[in-house]
């Protein structure tokens, strides 16, 4: 037998607030037309003025408390991936836990941008097959409006706000594909690409937040190749072939994107989990999200076979196996 991080629980939050293309076309010169049909998207939520990555983040990991059926007390390890964090320090994961009353174990943030839940995902897997976590909070929670060129039409018309989280249980499993349980992670980093998806300030650069830039072609074209490879060896790792997907829940950029890796697999489309239309990008939310709505209006179920996967600034890219 071998140990293994069970998911026992799902859950999300979306601010109330719904900006739709045709909101932004008032602000910026773009049309409802040329948004869906580049991306997908049709509306996002946008958080309250006096709404933070906390407040999101606490809300969906209540939730995902409540389907575990478990008290905040159980957890001892928070995992937050955010780019959005309240404050430069400290980590906003530890705002979180107290809110819900954790008192031991560890919490901090983890940054990596759209690929943050891949990422976080993973650092909790390894952290509970060590034996250093038993029950882990994993969270992707994104303010991501607050570091938009609001003025900027390439860039604006592209993220939303929200958070996802889920709650992974140390349990054991027979070391097979068969096996219930996160069955294996997938983390990229490739540097060299810094600034093709980037923030142009920082604590230690210009002393100020910043704004989202892009190269968007460029991002396109490594988005579709890293994500192909990445889904790739997350099933030769498994001894999977993409018939034994019974869902793709990819990160939520842009619906050419996702496609594109669903072709790639030969799923059909009702095997793919869509948010994009009405999320837009939520970066590290983004795939908890689309995973906690697949989850609760009773599409994945005990036993599914799910494939995750995420892009982004980094670049970073990741996937994971999880059977429910
Ligand atoms: N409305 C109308 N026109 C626009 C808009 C807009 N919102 N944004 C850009 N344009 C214009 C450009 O100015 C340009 O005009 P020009 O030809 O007069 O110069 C024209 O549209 C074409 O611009 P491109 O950037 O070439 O458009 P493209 O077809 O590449 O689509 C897009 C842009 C949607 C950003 C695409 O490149 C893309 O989706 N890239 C991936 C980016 C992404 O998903 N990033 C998210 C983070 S990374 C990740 O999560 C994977």
């Amino acid at each position: 037998m071998i140990r293994r991080s069970f998911l026992v629980g799902c859950g999300s939050y979306l601010p109330e607030q719904v900006v739709t293309n045709d909101d932004l076309a008032l602000r910026v010169d773009t049309s409802d037309a040329w948004i869906a049909q580049r991306t997908g998207i049709r509306s996002r939520h946008i958080a309250a003025p006096d709404q933070m990555t906390s407040d999101l983040a606490i809300a969906a990991a209540r939730r995902a408390l409540e389907a575990a059926d478990l008290p905040g007390e159980a957890v001892d390890l928070v995992i937050l991936a955010t780019t959005t964090p309240d404050n430069t320090f400290p980590a906003t994961a530890v705002k979180v836990q107290a809110a819900l009353g954790i008192t031991k174990g560890f919490a901090f943030d983890l940054q990596a941008v759209c690929s943050g839940f891949l990422y976080a995902l993973a650092t909790a897997d390894n952290f509970i097959r060590l034996g250093q976590a038993h029950t882990v909070l994993v969270i992707g929670a994104e303010t991501f409006s607050r570091i938009l060129d609001w003025s900027d039409r390439s860039t604006c018309v592209l993220f939303g706000d929200g958070a996802g989280a889920v709650v992974l249980c140390a349990g054991e499993g027979e070391g097979h594909s068969g096996d219930r349980g996160i069955l294996s992670t997938h983390l990229h980093a490739d540097g060299r690409h810094y600034q093709q998806l980037w923030v142009d300030g920082g604590v230690s650069s210009t002393g100020t937040v910043g704004h989202v830039r892009m190269q968007g072609q460029e991002v396109f074209r490594h988005a579709v190749a890293r994500l192909s490879e990445v889904v790739d060896e997350a099933l030769t790792a498994n001894g999977l072939t993409p018939d034994d997907i019974d869902w793709l829940v990819p990160h939520q950029a842009n619906r050419r994107i996702i496609d594109s890796t669903a072709r790639r697999l030969k799923l059909s489309p009702e095997k793919v989990v869509i948010t994009v239309d009405r999320h837009g990008n939520t970066s590290a939310a983004s795939v908890p999200l689309a995973l906690s709505e697949a989850i609760g209006d009773g599409r994945i179920q005990r036993g599914h076979l799910v494939l995750l996967e995420a892009m982004g600034g980094g670049f970073t890219w990741g996937s994971a196996l999880v059977r429910l």
